[in-house]
C-alpha cells in the first residue's frame, strides 16, 4: 500500500464538485498524527475548513495576495511567485476541503530567531513535513487527490489573524476527488543526488 501510494501520488489541482466524507478526512488526519517527530514533540495542529468557513479562509488569503500585489510586501524577493500564489488560491476555491497545518512551537517567520531556536524550528518543520506526507499518501490510498500548499506564506499575516493564532502557519492541504490524472513531474536521477562512500 505505502509503496504504491509513494509512486502513484501526484499533486492534484483540479477537483470534482463532490464532497468528501468526514470519515475519510479523519483517516487522513490520523495518518498525519502518527508521523515521526523530533523528540516526539508532535508539533502539529490541523484545522479543517469546508463550505462557508473555507470561503472565509480564502477571503483572508485573497486579501493578503492583493496586499502583496499592491507592493505592500513582507516578501520583497519573492514577488515573482505571486501569480503562482493566485493560481493556488483559485485551486483552493474549488477544493471541497482545506486543512491548515500549524506548527504549535513556531512563531511568525517575520520575527528574528537565534541559533537554538532555528534548530528547534528546523526539526519541528521536518516533523511537520513527515506528517503532511503521511496525509498525502493516505489521501492517495483512499482514492482522493491532494495538493500541498505553501503559497499561504504570501498571506501569512491575514491568515493567522483570521485563524486568531500566534502559532506558526506552515502550509495547507487541499483535498478532494481528483478531476485530473497528471503524469509524474520530472525527477532527478538517483545518480545525480546520491553519493556513495562505501
Ligand atoms: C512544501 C511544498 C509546498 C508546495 N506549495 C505549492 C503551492 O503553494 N501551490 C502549488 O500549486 N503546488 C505546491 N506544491 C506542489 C509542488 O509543486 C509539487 O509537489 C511538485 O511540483 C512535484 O509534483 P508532484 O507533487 O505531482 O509530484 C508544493 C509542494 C511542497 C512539497
Amino acid at each position: 500500500m505505502a509503496i504504491h501510494s509513494i509512486y502513484q501520488r501526484r499533486s492534484i489541482r483540479k477537483f470534482q464538485d463532490r464532497n468528501v466524507p468526514t470519515e475519510l478526512i479523519n483517516q487522513i488526519l490520523d495518518a498525519g498524527r502518527v508521523a515521526p517527530s523530533a523528540k516526539n514533540r508532535q508539533p502539529w495542529r490541523y484545522i479543517v475548513f469546508a463550505n462557508e468557513y473555507k470561503n472565509q479562509l480564502l477571503e483572508a488569503m485573497e486579501c493578503g495576495l492583493k496586499r502583496e500585489e499592491e507592493g505592500i510586501t513582507d516578501l520583497p524577493k519573492s514577488q515573482y511567485g505571486i501569480l503562482d500564489a493566485k493560481n493556488t488560491s483559485a485551486i483552493m476555491q474549488k477544493a471541497p476541503v482545506i486543512v491548515v497545518v500549524l506548527n504549535t512551537n513556531g512563531r511568525s517567520p517575520f520575527l528574528p530567531v537565534d541559533n537554538d531556536e532555528r534548530i528547534v524550528e528546523q526539526c519541528d518543520l521536518l516533523s511537520i513535513g513527515a506528517s503532511v506526507e503521511n496525509m498525502l499518501l493516505m489521501a492517495e490510498d483512499l482514492g482522493l487527490g491532494a495538493l500541498w500548499i505553501a503559497n499561504t506564506c504570501f498571506a501569512y499575516k491575514e491568515l493567522t489573524s483570521f485563524l486568531n493564532t500566534k502559532e506558526q502557519l506552515t502550509c495547507a492541504i487541499a483535498i478532494g476527488y481528483a478531476d485530473e490524472s497528471p503524469k509524474q513531474r520530472p525527477r532527478k536521477d538517483l545518480g545525480d543526488i546520491v553519493e556513495y562512500r562505501l
